[in-house]
């Protein structure tokens, strides 16, 4: 069969009876890696030692569920009283995962970058937070610690002792959450956006690449939540429960003459 250059990729060759994934048959990917190791492979070009698939993996594992008090849950379920397929509502909980929701840990992967040079690392992490009110990555709504903080954290200190990372963005990000909370009675500590944020960036990915990995890690509990909800026989579920209004802020009630045409 002719190959055409219209779309040309080093992801994946398929022909008729052939498909493989940078150059694996993925009859052997099927036997020989794990889903976090494919994920890796297609993104990187090349298989993660299995240090790094596991640490990878954990982050993954992190990120998939929060429940409908996440936004993304939320309307993943709203969505699918709508009568949409599981594919739509998952797209609408993945078009949510913005700066301030799931996509937090892309802009903090940026600033770990951007700081991993720094030779006065306090005074550059001061500099940053002069800059930003609130800085990607930290503080939550719902939990005063996130119990996915210290799981992660402690699974990258592990990975640093071993050798399997290098720990500068980690030691930067412990740097700003040891300044977000310094002489406050509430600490600020690291959400799972920052911790799963250190993780991507240790393992080389690039800041838009943590936003994706979050976003593949997330449609685990958006579809789960999305199916869970298909079979409740709501119909038109709204965001408030019904004998609840929203506050009304505008105009006073009035009225208008008709148009007399
Ligand atoms: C998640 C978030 C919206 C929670 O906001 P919140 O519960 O309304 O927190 P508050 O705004 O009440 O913050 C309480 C205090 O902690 C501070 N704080 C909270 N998160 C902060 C952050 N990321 N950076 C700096 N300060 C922060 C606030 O400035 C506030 O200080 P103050 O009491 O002196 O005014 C907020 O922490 C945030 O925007 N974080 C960054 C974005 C992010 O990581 N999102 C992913 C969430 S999982």
């Amino acid at each position: 069969m002719e190959r055409s250059t219209w779309w040309t990729t080093a992801v994946s060759d398929i022909e008729p009876g052939s498909i493989r994934y940078r150059g694996y048959p993925v009859e052997e990917v099927i036997d020989g890696a794990s889903f976090a190791s494919t994920i890796w492979l297609l993104l990187r070009g090349e298989l993660p030692s299995p240090a790094q698939a596991r640490l990878l993996e954990r982050a993954l594992v992190a990120g998939a569920d929060h429940g409908p008090q996440a936004p993304s849950i939320a309307i993943a379920r709203m969505a699918m009283t709508c009568g949409v397929g599981v594919n739509n509502a998952m797209a609408s909980a993945i078009n949510v995962l913005g700066d301030v929701h799931g996509g937090a840990g892309e802009q903090l992967m940026e600033i770990l970058a951007g700081l991993a040079d720094a030779d006065d690392l306090p005074s550059a992490v001061a500099d940053v937070r002069r800059r930003l009110r609130y800085v990607p990555g930290f503080g939550h709504r719902f939990h005063p610690r996130d119990p996915r903080r210290d799981p992660l954290v402690g699974a990258v200190t592990r990975a640093v002792a071993d050798g399997v990372v290098a720990g500068r963005h980690l030691e930067v990000a412990l740097e700003i959450e040891r300044q977000l909370s310094e002489g406050r009675e509430r600490a600020v500590p690291m959400n799972i956006d920052g911790a799963t944020a250190i993780i991507y960036a240790e393992l080389g990915f690039a800041p838009a690449l943590g936003r994706g990995l979050f976003v593949l890690s997330r449609a685990v509990g958006a579809l789960a939540h999305a199916w869970e909800e298909s079979g409740s026989g709501a119909r038109n579920k709204g965001p408030v429960p019904r004998d609840q209004l929203a506050a009304y802020a505008g105009p006073p009630p009035r009225h208008l003459e008709p148009r007399g045409d």
